[in-house]
């Protein structure tokens, strides 16, 4: 989880992502039908107090998250794995499966919550996922693939990195409805000068474009534990509720590691401000700074999985990402201002009057980050305001730093790191298509070799 990297070549210009999602307040009851409950209902799933005592595996996958199970599936094509998930099945929860709840998933603080909140050191609210399919059972849906930049510099095979995007296009991405307001923004953004027009587009290109989703047209979310429909049945086990809290190594002999599973210890609720769903509700604008110039660290707290980490993010420690803000809250308000957008304004308030009236009533609680004077313009304070992580987490053991090329940790044998926190920058608009990419990239070359290894031993 890197709250920002050095970037070597930042872009003059802010890449605004607009991610235009009317999370309304309607209230469509969208909980599976027994069909698809029937569907989802995996035989290889279990409750960790139904596991052996002692159990051997090719592959142990600990998390099964949004790169864990396109990874564990995989490697259940010709392997013996075993995946360990702290938390349950999104099936059936309809925080998790309606695009309508996406706020109220983010807002349940309770121990079985398929989301663990924490604020950063720095007050930003922020949340980890702790559910079977992790941050896809979360997350805003926004599908989108890396640039070809990006797969060159990952060192990443071009080949095997298409293969594997239109192998998770398959299951679970679709092109969205562009209901009224999106249309309209769409239309605006166009009309701002934010060209060319790309239509609808997985690719990341500059411009404006509709990006893939993983929301279906009915509103219901499709996530990555939907990856293990894939997997071989009788080679892949997976524990929910099985919270990884040990590693034993030997130092001599083979790649086998001992894991030890604890079951969840009940937390008490912590005292978090709850997360005040009007900020969520209606329609929203996002604006993100690709690759921003300040820089925050990240810390254990202590060796217990379920504690949250101290995070400090940092935000516009560096002045310049305050501009850059400041340029992309103008482009946004050319926007708002455009014909297109015409009939979501008032002729009696500017965007930036309803914004700041807004904010002075207390509808965008999304930080607790101390208030600055310097900050004199009235733009620059809207961006301290209302900056907001938009938990595209990566950096936490990234390629070089903690992992090598093959994402074995440094100096361990049989140990890999394969999600988000082994990127060094935010891949595409948004990441979650290259986590999956990678969950299945790792798992075909992991096999690879494996089977290399073996003939070669024949
Ligand atoms: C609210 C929100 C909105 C977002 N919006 C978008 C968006 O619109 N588009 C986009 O592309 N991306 C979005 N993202 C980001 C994207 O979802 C993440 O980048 C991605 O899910 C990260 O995947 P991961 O596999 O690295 O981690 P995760 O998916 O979080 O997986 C980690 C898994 O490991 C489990 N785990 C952790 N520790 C243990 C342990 N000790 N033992 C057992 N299991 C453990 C967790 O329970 C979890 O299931 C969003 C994220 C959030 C939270
Ligand atoms: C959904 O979230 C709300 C809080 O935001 C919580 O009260 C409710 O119990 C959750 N529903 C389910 C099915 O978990
Ligand atoms: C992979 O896909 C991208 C985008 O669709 C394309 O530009 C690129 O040429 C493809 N690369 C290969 C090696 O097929
Ligand atoms: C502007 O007009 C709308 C609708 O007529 C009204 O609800 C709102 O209070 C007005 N706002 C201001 C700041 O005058």
């Amino acid at each position: 989880m890197a709250p920002g990297h050095r970037h070597g070549s930042v872009p003059p210009v802010v890449l605004l992502l607009l991610v235009a999602t009317v999370l309304g307040s309607l209230c469509l009851s969208l909980t599976a039908s027994p069909e698809a409950q029937k569907r989802y209902n995996f035989r290889f799933v279990r409750h960790a107090r139904d596991a052996p005592l002692v159990s051997y595996y090719n592959y142990i996958v600990v998390g099964g998250g949004t790169a864990g199970c396109p990874l564990a599936a995989t490697l259940s094509e010709r392997s013996r794995v075993l995946l360990l998930e702290r938390g349950g099945l999104p099936y059936g929860n309809r925080n998790v499966s309606s695009e309508y709840h996406f706020a109220d998933a983010l807002a349940d603080t309770s121990p079985r919550s398929p989301a663990q909140r924490f604020v950063s050191e720095d007050g930003v609210v922020n949340a980890r996922a702790r559910v079977l399919g992790g941050g896809s059972c979360l997350n805003a849906g926004f599908y989108t693939r890396a640039s070809s930049g990006y797969v060159r510099a990952a060192g990443w095979d071009p080949r095997l990195v298409n293969a594997s995007y239109r192998w998770v296009e398959r299951e679970l991405v679709f092109r969205p409805d562009v209901p009224r307001w999106q249309c309209a923004l769409r239309e605006g953004l166009l009309q701002a000068g934010v060209t060319p027009d790309n239509g609808y587009t997985l690719e990341h290109v500059q411009g404006t474009k509709i990006g893939g989703t993983i929301f279906d047209r009915a509103g219901r979310r499709h996530t990555a534990a939907d990856f293990l429909r894939r997997a071989y049945p009788r080679r892949l086990t997976v524990f929910l509720r099985a919270t990884v809290s040990q590693i034993l190594f030997r130092r001599t002999g083979t790649q086998t590691g001992q894991l030890r599973t604890v079951p969840p210890k009940e937390r008490t609720p912590e005292a978090m401000r709850r997360l005040d769903r009007r900020a969520f509700r209606g329609g929203f604008i996002l604006e993100k700074i690709l690759g921003p110039m300040s820089t925050g660290h990240v810390a254990l707290r202590s060796a217990d999985p379920d504690a949250n980490p101290a995070v400090t993010f940092n935000y516009f420690r560096d002045p310049r990402d305050v501009e850059r803000c400041v340029r992309g809250i103008e482009t946004i308000e050319r926007v708002v201002r455009s014909r297109a957008f015409a009939r979501f304004t008032y002729a009696n308030v500017t965007a930036m009057e309803a914004a700041v009236l807004g904010r002075r009533a207390g509808h965008l609680p999304v930080n607790l980050l101390p208030r600055r004077a310097t900050d004199t313009r009235p733009l620059q304070q809207y961006c301290r305001e209302t900056v907001m992580t938009i938990w595209h987490y990566h950096g936490g053991c990234h390629v070089g730093a903690v992992v090598d090329q093959d994402y074995r940790v440094l100096g361990v044998r049989g140990l890999r790191v394969v999600d988000s926190s082994t990127f060094k920058y935010s891949p595409g608009t948004n990441p979650q298509a290259t986590v999956m990419m990678l969950g299945r990239y790792m798992g075909l070359k992991i096999q690879k070799e494996r089977w290399t290894r073996n003939d070669e031993t024949h």
